[in-house]
């Protein structure tokens, strides 16, 4: 709803925009009629621009404040689970014992996938990147689960929710397997999400794994912490992926796509490659000169966001599970202490402090997963399972608000309209 007019005046031209409040954060111009008078605006990357009207997350990056249908994420992360937040993310309140139990069951018995896609993985290469056979499977399951593809029907959208939110795990843990050699692990039904997920990650046929509650409740923090984050770069992927119509498979492969990016999703495996390169505290100023440096393409990895100009609250509760972790598997990770160091230095530098760079969700997962035994080229497939619950929130938000497709404009520089002439001899 308008509350007060904006006034754009271009030469002899004026116009008058409707500025419309949020419940929280800024206001926004509403410049839907610009087009009509021959006008677009410019920018790149979205830095100013709102794509769309949500409900689900809300960030004040200057407060470091992250809301997810107004629960702050700290009292999510420590009192909920990992399912009981994906429940308030897809249907925007806390369910009663009773919704909670039947959504977990849902979920549960969806865990397993068609038979017929472990014959998929044959078709790629051992050493894959997990994330590429995240990606290739991801789009697949459309040609397996197609009996609720109409993306206008809200049934058909629900039990498309159920099967990625059970399904994820499931692929994810198979990438792992086939990367190793190892034989694929069933759900076990009688587990967690998150316990079942280390189980099909590190179970075998010869013995019995047993998950360690302490591990099992840190890895459905991580996917806690990494739900869901308004309109990030892999979110928009898939709302302009489905704005077309496409199916949630194609769409939620799109956003595993975007999140692979070192500067999204792949920032963890990003940042532990970067700690490990650092080796020792000895190393790291010169590590920080690089990344000031605006002639070397370094970036500290896991610091700075869009955003968050103050610190990430994810890496904050990330920090305090990390040395729950190592203090339980009574592990002295050098890299922990490499981290620590780097932040304390960062934090002081002028630089950071003047471009507001602070350590984001990246910068400490890297080290839990590591102790939790999953290897780093795994990290950005774990943020897609924890992810996949914000994509399909944000897609389904799209289709309830009515479909339109994201068709951006742009600054055309290239030639005026000039004749062809072809150099090349026709046969
Ligand atoms: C995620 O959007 C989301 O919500 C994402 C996410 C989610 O949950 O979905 O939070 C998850 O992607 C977290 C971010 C993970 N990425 C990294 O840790 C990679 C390292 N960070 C940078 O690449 C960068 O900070 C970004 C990409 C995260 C943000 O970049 P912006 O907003 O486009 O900012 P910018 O690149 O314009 O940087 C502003 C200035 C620049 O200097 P100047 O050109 O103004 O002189 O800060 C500098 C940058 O050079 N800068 C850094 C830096 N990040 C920004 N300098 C050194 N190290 C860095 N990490």
């Amino acid at each position: 709803m308008a509350d007060n007019k904006a006034k754009l005046t271009i030469a002899e031209t004026s116009v008058d925009l409707d500025v419309l409040s949020p419940t929280l954060g800024s206001k926004v111009i509403d410049i839907r009629t610009l087009g009509s008078k021959g006008y677009y605006t410019y920018d790149p990357g979205f830095t100013s621009t709102a794509s769309c009207e949500s409900k689900i997350t809300f960030i004040d990056g200057d407060n470091g404040i992250l809301l997810h249908r107004g629960f702050p994420i700290g009292q999510l992360a420590t009192e909920s689970t990992y399912l009981e937040v994906c429940y308030i993310l897809l249907y925007g309140e806390a369910p009663t014992q009773e919704q909670y139990d039947k959504f977990k069951t849902t979920v549960t018995r969806h865990t397993m996938i068609h038979e017929q896609i472990t014959r998929l993985f044959n078709g790629f290469r051992r050493d894959s990147h997990p994330m590429a056979v995240l990606c290739g499977v991801t789009g697949a399951l459309a040609a397996f689960y197609h009996d609720a593809l109409d993306v206008s029907n809200p049934v058909h959208r629900d039990i498309t929710a159920y099967r990625l939110l059970s399904k994820m795990p499931t692929v994810a843990a198979m990438c792992y397997k086939y990367s190793i050699g190892q034989p694929f692990v069933y759900p076990k039904n009688d587990l967690s999400y998150a316990g079942n997920f280390l189980h099909m990650m590190f179970a075998t046929p010869c013995e019995e794994y047993v998950v360690n509650p302490v591990l099992e409740r840190a890895m459905d923090r991580i996917f806690i912490l990494h739900a869901d984050h308004e309109q990030n770069a892999s979110t928009s992927t898939v709302r302009t992926a489905g704005s077309s119509g496409a199916n949630p498979f194609a769409c939620i492969a799109a956003g595993i796509a975007s999140l692979w990016g070192p500067a999204h999703g792949g920032a963890n495996e990003a940042c532990l490659r970067m700690l490990e390169e650092i080796k020792t505290v000895e190393h790291i100023p010169e590590f920080i000169k690089r990344a000031k440096d605006k002639n070397d393409s370094f970036r500290l990895m896991g610091f700075g966001h869009r955003v968050y100009k103050n610190y990430d609250p994810r890496a904050t509760v990330m920090r305090e599970t990390c040395h729950e972790v190592l203090k339980e598997l009574n592990l002295n990770d050098s890299l922990l202490e490499v981290a620590m160091e780097l932040e304390r230095i960062a934090l002081n530098d002028p630089y950071f402090i003047e471009k507001k760079l602070y350590p984001n969700v990246d910068f400490y997962s890297g080290i839990i997963l590591k102790a939790l035994g999953i290897p780093s080229n795994m990290f950005t497939v774990i943020f897609a399972i924890a992810r996949t619950i914000g994509w399909i929130a944000h897609w389904n938000e799209m289709h309830e608000d009515g479909l339109k497709i994201a068709r951006p404009r742009q600054l055309y520089t290239g030639y005026s309209e000039r004749d062809f002439k072809s150099e090349i001899k026709k046969k």
